[in-house]
């Protein structure tokens, strides 16, 4: 377990093999959506591995398009296809992989602001933390939770905050 900072903490692993089996299936459907993006404008293919708590796992790649801010996230593909497809079942663990100038990048992926919000409201909505699994072909990195990620999240009960 490496401690960076006083907000974050994860385990770094060297290969996929040091990986708990059931983390090395989920990395590796990871990858292999990255195949399925549509990133024809920045030719980077992430693909994203959901998996719920009744150990359905959901895919999602980044969906590109020419006007730019209307494609998506391979995060948020698949957490809102979860949530569309199985409204009642928490996520429970998330693995990211990103493909680019042939070959999966050698640090870890991480997942930008937008899609760690969608996150963090996942983990309120759900009562349940989300494990997310970042990888790169030189390090891996697994993380307990999007507070590792996102230490002061915007969250729900900040609307019932009294103002004034
Ligand atoms: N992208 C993702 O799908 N997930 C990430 O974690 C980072 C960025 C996509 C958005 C865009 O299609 C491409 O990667 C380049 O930013």
């Amino acid at each position: 377990m490496i401690q960076r900072d006083i907000y974050s903490s994860y385990y770094e692993y060297n290969s996929l093999d040091e990986l708990p089996e059931n983390d090395k299936t989920l990395v590796q459907k990871a990858m292999k959506a990255c195949k399925n993006a549509y990133a024809p404008y920045s030719g980077f293919s992430v693909g994203a591995a959901l998996e719920l708590s009744n150990n359905v796992i959901i895919e999602g790649s980044n969906q590109e398009n020419s006007a730019y801010p209307s494609g998506l996230c391979a995060e948020r593909v698949a957490l809102f296809a979860a949530g569309s497809s199985y409204p009642e079942i928490p996520a429970t663990s998330l693995a990211i992989a990103a493909f680019s100038n042939g070959s999966y990048t050698s640090t870890p992926v991480k997942p930008c602001g937008s899609c760690l919000q969608v996150l963090a409201e996942t983990e309120q909505r759900y009562n349940t933390e989300v494990r997310v699994i970042l990888y790169g072909e030189q390090s891996i990195y697994l993380l307990e939770g999007v507070k590792n990620l996102l230490p002061m999240a915007f969250i729900k009960s900040e609307f019932f905050v009294k103002r004034g």
